[in-house]
């Protein structure tokens, strides 16, 4: 499981390990994401709440990404990247999965704001690009060919600000849960890509 505050390179780091390790990586902010592009009543009420930067219900957050992990894909190992959150997200979590191993990605606050406000995403096919760290081959492009990059709604600096709060107050308190049942690893998530990913990889090797 990936825990980090929002801009850490959760999303980053899961893609690369997802591809490596061939299991999927099922990430409750892109869940929400298609749930709200569905234009469904839930997802109206999703996306107004991701775009203020507060925090999805965890009854709803649970249900959902529960729904996911029950697909058959999923069935011999996943990354979870984002979820669970809350301290109440984690206990229930726990009556239906053991987790092995959690990541704890270590970066500032200044280093957030840099990463987020400079995010580019695919929306077709999800890559994650940076302007300046990520660069698309092509400016504002996908490198697979999909057209148009986009900047996520809730990359605007008040929601940016009130994401990072709703982190300290709302899921750091999960670093000392994790840590006290022995699952916590930290990773210098302040370090290129490539160096997050080898740090990953050699926590999983041992
Ligand atoms: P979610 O989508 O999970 O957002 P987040 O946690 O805020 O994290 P981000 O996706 O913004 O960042 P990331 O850590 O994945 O960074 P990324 O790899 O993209 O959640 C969105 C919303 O959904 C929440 O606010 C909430 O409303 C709701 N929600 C989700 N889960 C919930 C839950 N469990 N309970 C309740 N509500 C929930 O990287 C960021 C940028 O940095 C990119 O541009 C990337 O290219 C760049 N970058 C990445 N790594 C590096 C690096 N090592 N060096 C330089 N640049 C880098």
């Amino acid at each position: 499981m990936l825990l980090g505050p929002p801009g850490a390179g959760k999303g980053t780091l899961a893609k690369q390990l997802s591809k490596g390790y061939n299991i999927p990586s099922v990430s409750s902010g892109d869940l929400f994401r298609n749930e709200a592009a569905s234009g469904s009543e839930l997802g109206l009420r999703l996306k107004r709440i991701m775009e203020k930067g507060e925090l999805v219900p965890d009854d709803i957050t649970v249900q959902i990404v529960k729904n996911r992990l029950e697909a058959k894909d999923a069935q011999a190992g996943f990354l979870l990247d984002g979820f669970p959150r809350t301290k109440e997200q984690a206990e229930t979590l726990a009556k239906f999965v053991t987790l092995d191993k959690v990541f704890n990605l270590v970066v500032s606050d200044q280093e957030v704001i840099r990463r987020l406000s400079g995010r580019r995403l695919c929306p077709v096919c999800g890559a994650i690009y940076h302007v300046e760290f990520m660069p698309p081959k092509t400016k504002e492009e996908c490198d697979q060919g999909h057209g148009a990059l986009i900047t996520r709604d809730d990359d605007k600096i008040d929601a940016i600000k009130k994401r990072l709060t709703v982190y300290k107050k709302q899921t750091e308190p999960l670093i000392r849960y994790y840590s006290e049942k022995g699952l916590l690893y930290d990773i210098d998530a302040s370090l290129p890509p490539e160096d997050v990913v080898r740090q990953a990889r050699n926590v999983l090797a041992s």
